[in-house]
């Protein structure tokens, strides 16, 4: 993946969007037809973009723009911690309707203000895995962690 983007800015991309969501149809089994199937994200899809924004950010040539799972302030906030130079909403629009934007424009401006960040550039990348001070956090997959911390969970 890291590749394939730094060959895409190489060949002359200015920018990247990181990752469309595809609309796959289904089969309807009673009607023997293929029918589309539009199904809306989540915030749990938001940490595939996070993870590759934050591992581009500072090594690829080229604005980096997340979409796939973004629906609150929160969830923009990472994005642009990680890296992102743009987030787009798609679901939480269809969701929400436009007046969304503002409510997440407007919980993001108090959220940078309770913290003292004077602009989204100051913020922007200082979770990127160059930045942050575990950056194999970003890499490993440490599926025994995840396990032991789901079952507890549990108990
Ligand atoms: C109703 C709908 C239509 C979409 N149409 C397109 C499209 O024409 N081209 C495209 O590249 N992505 C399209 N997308 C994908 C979105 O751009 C976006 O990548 C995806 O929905 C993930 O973001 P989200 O979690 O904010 O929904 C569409 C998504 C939805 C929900």
């Amino acid at each position: 993946m890291a590749n394939m983007a730094v060959r895409l800015a190489g060949a002359g991309a200015s920018g990247l969007v990181l990752f469309n969501r595809f609309v796959q149809p289904d089969i309807l089994l009673d009607e023997l037809e293929v029918a589309p199937h539009l199904v809306l994200s989540t915030s749990d899809e938001l940490r595939l973009a996070l993870r590759w924004i934050a591992i581009l950010r500072g090594r690829v040539r080229a604005s980096l723009a997340a979409t796939g799972g973004a629906h609150t302030a929160e969830d923009v906030l990472k994005l642009l911690l990680a890296g992102a130079d743009c987030v787009m909403l798609a679901s939480s629009l269809l969701r929400k309707g436009p007046t969304h934007v503002a409510a997440v424009i407007s919980s993001i401006e108090k959220w940078m203000t309770e913290r003292e960040y004077v602009s989204v550039e100051q913020m922007k990348g200082s979770l990127s895995q160059q930045a942050c001070p575990d950056p194999a956090a970003f890499e490993r997959t440490n599926y025994m962690k995840a396990l032991t911390s789901y079952t507890s969970k549990l108990a």
